[in-house]
């Protein structure tokens, strides 16, 4: 028997309880809470597993995932009573199992470890926020599938350095998008493959002595297989590692996107109108209207990078196989996994309010000289000068131009004659923004036809 004020799960060699601060920086479960369901999947696994192999009687068996199912049940409907002496979920749940069925529940423990328990858990846990990442990522592409077919063929300026580069289309530049959102998908389905092995039976570091059946606990949990080393299931968190590092690069996405709607949102661009339920106002202007939930997303970014740094830091150095350390990899998974999904399902919101102003990207696409590399093109194929030579031609014109206050189309024949006595009236018809846009017909360009395959390709993989 333990102590009175010693640990009942593991103070039989204590002969004093802890200090309230060990206590404090010992206990998870004020976070670790959010693993109940997978801590109670894992142990209903693992106790049916222990009863096939003949290691526990079924009628202990029985008592175990009937007593592990009100526990659950009481998680769920908010009257457990968590407790900090008890540490974590693992440890909470193991001592309301016993308070509900007695005798059995310390059986269930035979022939695993809190070491391979909480990286079942955690496993789980993060698996699941892998599927949601990929639904929710499958939303905002669909949303944005609509935004490029809805304007396949509008014209927008396309920016370098953000100065006006070439004309492009506005279904070409959401489908952009896709692709990056499309990169990510891939990322947590190439990392869910690879983390989908199961840690349970690893016990402490070693294995155990009793004849488990690893395979039939992977099996039951969903896992392709178990996992091949102890010491490494026991250790690993690579898994949370990927997690991060997949929502780091698609936060980083969401930030980039969420930074064009700002500034395309603003009065000076006003190339989109953001819906009132995704907008806010001033509570001293009353003319604004403030693209916050694009603000927030850009920003999200930090906390999402600050988890993988912070884990990657916990993680380096550590030697095999668990260490105390490892406790620390969950908030900061949870809330980078929060914040990802809920910027997920904002940007996924906007995009289907948003309102792209057809006009004003149209207006905008023709200025600032967007056309000048049409026209230097035209030089070449029509009058068979070299690239270098139309580049120069092109940038007098521009100059020219410039000088006028006028774009490039408004120069008359004889404006361009002065400047290359070949050029026939015939270069008026590249100036145009939409003749710009179909003539970029290679694969992957700008031209409508072309964004239409790839929203159809698209369409076809989702
Ligand atoms: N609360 C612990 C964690 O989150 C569970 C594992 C504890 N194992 C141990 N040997 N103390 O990592």
């Amino acid at each position: 028997m333990t102590k009175d004020s010693s640990n009942q799960m593991w103070g039989g060699r204590f002969a004093a309880g802890p200090d309230a601060i060990m206590e404090a920086i010992n206990a998870s479960i004020g976070f670790d809470q959010r693993m109940a369901a997978q801590d109670i999947a894992g142990s209903r696994a693992h106790a049916a597993m222990l009863g096939a192999t003949g290691i526990l009687t079924d009628s202990d068996v029985s008592a175990i995932r009937e007593g592990l199912l009100t526990v659950l049940s009481e998680i769920d409907g908010g009257t457990f009573a968590f407790s900090t002496a008890l540490e974590d979920i693992h440890m909470n749940v193991e001592a309301r199992l016993k308070d509900i069925i007695g005798e059995p529940a310390g059986r269930l423990h035979t022939g695993r470890s809190r070491n391979d328990q909480v990286a079942t858990d955690f496993k789980l846990w993060v698996r699941d926020q892998i599927d949601a990442a990929i639904s929710g990522l499958e939303a905002l592409m669909r949303a944005l599938l609509a935004q490029a077919e809805a304007g396949a063929e509008w014209v927008m300026p396309g920016f370098t350095h953000l100065q006006t580069a070439q004309p492009v289309t506005w279904g070409h530049h959401m489908m952009a998008y896709v692709e990056m959102f499309g990169r990510d998908k891939s990322r947590f389905e190439d990392a869910r493959r690879r983390m989908n092995e199961s840690p349970l039976g690893a016990a402490a570091l070693a294995g155990t002595s009793f004849p488990i059946d690893r395979h039939m606990t992977a099996e039951a949990l969903g896992f392709d297989r178990p996992a091949a080393n102890s010491l490494d299931a026991v250790s690993d968190r690579d898994f949370a590692l990927e997690f991060l590092a997949a929502a780091s690069i698609c936060a980083m996405h969401l930030s980039r996107f969420a930074e064009e709607l700002v500034i395309w949102s603003s009065a000076q661009f006003r190339f989109v109108t953001l819906s009132d339920r995704f907008s806010t106002g001033s509570s001293i202007m009353p003319q604004k209207k403030n693209p916050d939930a694009a603000e927030l997303i850009r920003a999200k970014i930090g906390r999402i990078f600050g988890a993988n740094v912070a884990l990657m830091t916990v993680m380096k150095g550590l030697p095999l196989a668990y260490s105390k350390d490892m406790q620390e990899d969950k908030e900061q998974v949870f809330d980078a996994a929060d914040n990802l999904m809920l910027a997920l399902a904002a940007m996924e919101g906007m995009v289907k309010d948003m309102s792209a102003n057809r006009e004003s990207l149209e207006a905008a696409a023709g200025s600032g000289f967007s056309t000048a590399t049409d026209l230097a093109d035209w030089l070449v194929r029509a009058l068979g000068m070299p690239f270098r030579d139309a580049h120069h031609v092109t940038g007098t014109l521009v100059a020219m131009a410039e000088a006028r206050g006028c774009d490039l189309p408004d120069l008359s024949l004889d404006d361009m004659q002065s400047v290359h006595g070949a050029i026939t009236e015939d270069v008026f018809c590249v100036l145009g923004v939409h003749n710009s846009v179909a003539s970029r017909m290679s694969y992957g360009g700008t031209s409508p036809v072309r964004v239409r395959e790839q929203i159809a390709r698209w369409k076809d993989a989702l």
